[in-house]
């Protein structure tokens, strides 16, 4: 561990903090020592960037140095030895980025920032951790404080208030729930009727009627306020009360961009088609002048009916019955039908008028059970009494606006009153009280483009708590120095009493703002001058140069520059008597009673709600002391009270912060966040820390952790104390930045971490011996063990190598020759590939060619087939027109020689003795033939084509064909051509003609 931890400090030299337009303060280190008087520093940024630092001579500035990083992440920021605002930036940024811890202490400050990320860190087995426990034991939480009071409460017996405060958003309203959760279950309720969860259930209520969306948050609590829990003498919730400042009035009849007016509104809206609300004759909250200036009407992840059912249910918990809910939900229905009221300037300029069938006015006339025709005719006029007489004056289109809105204003506050004072009544107990622990949820300081009369109380309000805050944490501090018996030098710390005499003292800003307000024709420039003549000298208020109409006072947090204009309206806050006096004759019995003469509805909650009323008659006339009251008077008298409330009681306080505008979770915005810490007044609760003495450490554990410092030979002495004052004394020389308490050592701010430089330097150079040392006796084991390593090494390595060689070589030589086969093989293959190739090649190349020629022969074949055909035909041809000329010829001849034969036949037939020879030799060639006819018939019958020559043989038989052989035989004459050779050459064509049949070749 011990290198560890100074291995790390081995980088930490010098490291300050410079000013960085966007990180607010960086980091840097110093690479070059610094000397007096030279006008520069040299530094080196985290980002290794070099940077010259320059130096302001005459004030002789130096950065801020940055805490050694033991001390980064510190629980509470007091603890740290360099206490300024980088330092506090830093440690909070740390917690806040790296360990998600969204708690740190500042002193007895909580600071609180908003996570905007559901944490598991509320629930009832984290309550019942805490509770019981110490402050300093357990991380910081809302929880600790609030078991801090709930302890202190029961120790000291002593009332207790939590303080929580910080900008709209920062998480107030949620700070103080838990911290109400926390006291309603730690504590348990003294009887049945669960006042605890009555305590809780305010909440709902007055979230509906004091909450709206904001740009900068959806939830925000538009007024301050405080609850006081009351408990018994065994510190059981009893009852509680509550008080409210300033409700924001304006938001009723006037919504920014973005922004919405009370939820109520719109949760009624949303409700509005339930039967039991049909009569109040509301639609969305789109159509209603009041609910829809904002644009959009919807909260993103808000069910306004959902949690229009929860307001219910909390009314009906604390014991509002159903019937006077629905007499508060008239009210507020009204509210918004007067802002629907249409209202008709007349061509004069001068007077308006309502039209008498406004359905608008006639809703609110009826939902609040007043006159129509005396409300629409006094919403358009009024009354002016003179000394002399009373006369009745028409208004202007901009006045009868101004007058109805201040009307909604006016019921609204009332209500809101009201309801405040019921819940108190259902909270209230007729048990003793014996103790209680107030929760302030009370908006932080404001500063805005434009700053108005709402920022001004705001912004008192805060320089009072500021105050207060100052003087707790001077008294504590002396208390504590008063304890360990040190000296008490006087320790300058921020004053706010000259600003807040400024403001409320005898001719004060607010004082002559009442005086103006009382002057008939006051404007806000006149007063503006006023503030001007009488206040210019002090060093909180400043004129603007260039406006006539502003001015500037110097808070504690920051500058603010308000502008005049409409200060007076705001702080009169009138309506006029005529308005007031129509809705005191009310039938409906809560509205009479709102408006009652001296019925305040809740006269100690209510501070806020007082209202001037516009009386008819002139001023000095004025006969009830309190309608004169301005906004202004009554707020500083609540105040007063509060102020009282808070320094009779032991205060803890709770300071939220907003990390960022954008809502993000877990993301940190330095820029925003130092103006916070600014304005919430922990940077000067540091200021006022590191005035005094801010680093105490008892003796023991400032002997634990710096004994190192201490010489041997002093270690002797058994007195702890007398070794750390002379170990103090001879370290550090100025006997300034030390006192020696009882229990206790103070130091000025930075002396612990000389102290803690010191003690890393003495470690540093101990680490360096001792590191020195081992490293030279490691690295000679190390080197004898490397080189026996080596050699067995070497001589393992040269073996294998050898071996490897070897086995190298015979592996080569196998290789070769399997190459060589393999080769062979390989050769051998493809040649017979290519060998049988070419053979079939070559076979079908040969089949090819002879083919070629078998197909020419073929062809010549088949040519001189067709040529023989052709040939024999031609020949035939030329043979048969020979024979058939022959034939004609010898015809011709025959035909001659005939003719000469049978003239000498005739001549010779005439003898009978011829004519018989000739028979008888004719008819024995006849018998011969018939029997040669006869023998060939039966040889050929036998073979094919038999059929056609049996055909023949018939017709010779039946003497068909006789008469044909006969005409041949004659014709041809004996010798020439025969019968037989007849047949036979028509028996050659019969067979052919069958053969052709048969397909047979010839
Ligand atoms: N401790 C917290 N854990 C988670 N969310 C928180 C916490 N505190 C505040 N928030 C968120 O911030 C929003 C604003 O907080 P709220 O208490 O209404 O602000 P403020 O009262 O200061 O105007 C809340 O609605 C919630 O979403
Ligand atoms: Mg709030």
């Amino acid at each position: 561990w011990l290198f560890a931890e100074y291995q790390s400090r081995d980088s930490q030299c010098t490291r300050v903090w410079i000013p960085d337009p966007d990180e607010v303060w960086r980091s840097a280190e110093l690479t070059k020592d610094y000397k007096e008087g030279e006008k520069s520093l040299q530094l080196q940024l985290e980002d290794e960037t070099i940077r010259e630092y320059p130096i302001d001579v005459q004030s002789n500035q130096l950065p801020f140095l940055r805490n050694p990083d033991i001390l980064v992440g510190e629980n509470d920021l007091t603890a740290l030895s360099y206490l300024h605002e980088p330092a506090v930036l830093h440690n909070l940024k740390v917690r806040f980025l790296e360990s998600n811890h969204i708690y740190t202490y500042c002193g007895i400050v909580l600071v609180a920032i908003n996570p905007y990320e559901q944490l598991p860190i509320y629930g009832q087995d984290v309550i019942y951790a805490y509770s019981g426990q110490n402050m300093g034991d357990m991380d910081p939480h809302i929880f600790a404080v609030a078991e801090e009071a709930y302890k202190q409460m029961a120790r000291d017996e002593k009332n207790q208030s939590i303080i929580v405060s910080g900008e709209s958003g920062a998480g107030k309203t949620v700070s103080a729930k838990y911290a109400m959760r926390y006291f309603a279950t730690v504590s348990g309720s003294a009887s049945d009727t669960n006042i605890e969860e009555k305590v809780l259930a305010s909440s709902p209520i007055m979230e509906a009627i004091g909450n709206a969306k904001t740009t900068r948050n959806d939830n925000s609590s538009r007024f301050g306020k405080y609850i006081q829990i009351g408990f018994d003498k065994r510190y059981r919730i009893i009852g509680a009360n509550m008080r409210t400042y300033l409700l924001e009035k304006s938001r009723v009849v006037f919504q920014a961009d973005d922004e919405r007016n009370y939820h109520i509104f719109y949760q009624l809206c949303a409700a509005a088609s339930l039967p039991e609300f049909k009569e109040l004759a509301l639609t969305c909250a789109e159509d209603f002048f009041y609910t829809s200036q904002g644009g959009d009407t919807s909260i993103e992840g808000v069910d306004d009916a959902e949690d229009f059912e929860k307001t219910r249910q909390a009314f009906t918990l604390l014991g509002v019955r159903e019937s006077h809910q629905i007499n508060i939900f008239k009210i507020i229905a009204s509210i918004l039908h007067l802002g629907n009221v249409e209202i008709q300037a007349e061509r004069d300029g001068e007077s308006c008028s309502i039209s008498p069938k406004d359905e608008h006015l006639s809703n609110f006339c009826q939902l609040l059970g007043v006159e129509h025709s005396q409300m629409e005719h006094w919403l358009c006029h009024r009354k002016l009494v003179t000394t002399s007489e009373t006369y009745v004056k028409t208004m202007s289109l901009q006045q009868v606006v101004n007058a109805r809105n201040a009307l909604a204003k006016h019921i609204y506050a009332q209500l809101f009153g009201w309801i405040v004072g019921h819940v108190n009544k259902a909270l209230h107990t007729s048990l003793k009280q014996h103790s209680f622990i107030g929760v302030l949820d009370i908006y932080g300081f404001e500063t805005f483009d434009v700053n108005s009369f709402e920022q001004f109380c705001i912004n008192y309000a805060n320089e009072k708590l500021q105050q207060q805050f100052n003087l707790h944490v001077f008294k504590l501090e002396q208390e504590e120095y008063m304890k360990e018996q040190i000296p008490w030098t006087l320790i300058d710390f921020y004053d706010n009493q000259p600003c807040i005499d400024l403001i409320e003292a005898k001719l004060g800003i607010l004082d002559l703002l009442d005086e103006e307000c009382k002057v008939p024709k006051g404007t806000d420039q006149n007063w503006a001058q006023k503030l001007y003549d009488r206040h210019s000298g002090s060093q909180h208020f400043q004129k603007p140069r260039m406006s006539n109409t502003a001015f500037i006072v110097v808070h504690f947090a920051d500058k603010v520059e308000y502008l005049s204009d409409s200060f007076l309206e705001k702080n009169r806050d009138t309506v006029y008597e005529e308005q007031i006096n129509i809705l005191k004759a009310s039938k409906l019995p809560l509205v009479a009673d709102l408006f009652h003469d001296g019925k305040d509805s809740a006269p100690a909650a209510t501070t806020s709600s007082k209202i001037s009323v516009r009386s008819a008659r002139p001023p000095l006339k004025a006969s009830n002391k309190e309608h004169k009251k301005t906004v202004g008077h009554q707020f500083r008298t609540s105040l007063h009270l509060l102020m009282e409330t808070l320094n009779t009681t032991t205060p803890h306080y709770v300071r939220c912060i907003k990390p960022n505008d954008e809502k993000l979770p877990f993301r940190f915005d330095p820029k925003r966040a130092v103006q916070q810490l600014r304005a919430c007044g922990v940077l000067e609760t540091i200021r006022i820390s590191a005035a005094g003495y801010p680093s105490r450490w008892a003796y023991h554990d400032f002997y634990n952790r710096y004994r190192v410092l201490v010489k041997k030979k002093e270690l002797a002495n058994t007195d702890k104390k007398a070794i750390c004052k002379s170990v103090l004394e001879s370290l550090i020389k100025d006997p300034d930045k030390f006192q020696f308490g009882r229990t206790k050592i103070f130091f000025r701010a930075g002396q612990v971490a000389y102290l803690e430089k010191l003690r890393a330097d003495k470690f540093r150079a101990a680490t360096i011996t001792i590191q020195k040392t081992v490293r030279g006796w490691l690295q000679k084991v190390k080197y004898r063990r490397l080189k026996a390593a080596t050699l067995t090494l070497q001589r393992y390595c040269r073996g294998h190598l050898a071996r490897r060689l070897a086995e190298h070589m015979r592996r080569t030589r196998a290789a070769v020759v399997l190459q060589k086969q393999y080769r062979m093989r390989r050769a051998h293959q493809a040649y017979q590939r290519v060998r049988r190739a070419t053979v079939v090649i070559q076979a079908f190349a040969r089949g090819m060619f002879v083919r070629r020629i078998y197909h020419q022969v073929l062809r010549e074949h088949k040519a001189t087939i067709i040529q023989k055909h052709v040939r024999s035909w031609l020949a035939r041809r030329c043979f048969q027109r020979l024979r058939g000329a022959a034939i004609v010829i010898q015809c011709s001849f025959r035909r001659l020689k005939a003719k000469r034969e049978l003239k000498a036949l005739k001549i010779e037939a005439r003898s009978a003795e011829h004519l018989k020879r000739l028979n008888v030799g004719m008819e024995n060639k006849v018998v011969q033939l018939q029997r040669k006819i006869d023998d060939q018939v039966g040889v050929l019958s036998s073979q094919p084509g038999g059929g056609a020559v049996g055909r023949l043989h018939g017709h010779l038989k039946a003497g068909s064909l006789v008469p044909c052989s006969c005409r041949v035989l004659m014709a041809s004459g004996p010798g020439s051509c025969n019968a037989l050779e007849g047949f036979r050459c028509l028996l050659r064509k019969e067979r052919r003609r069958w053969s052709k049949g048969r397909g047979e070749t010839c």
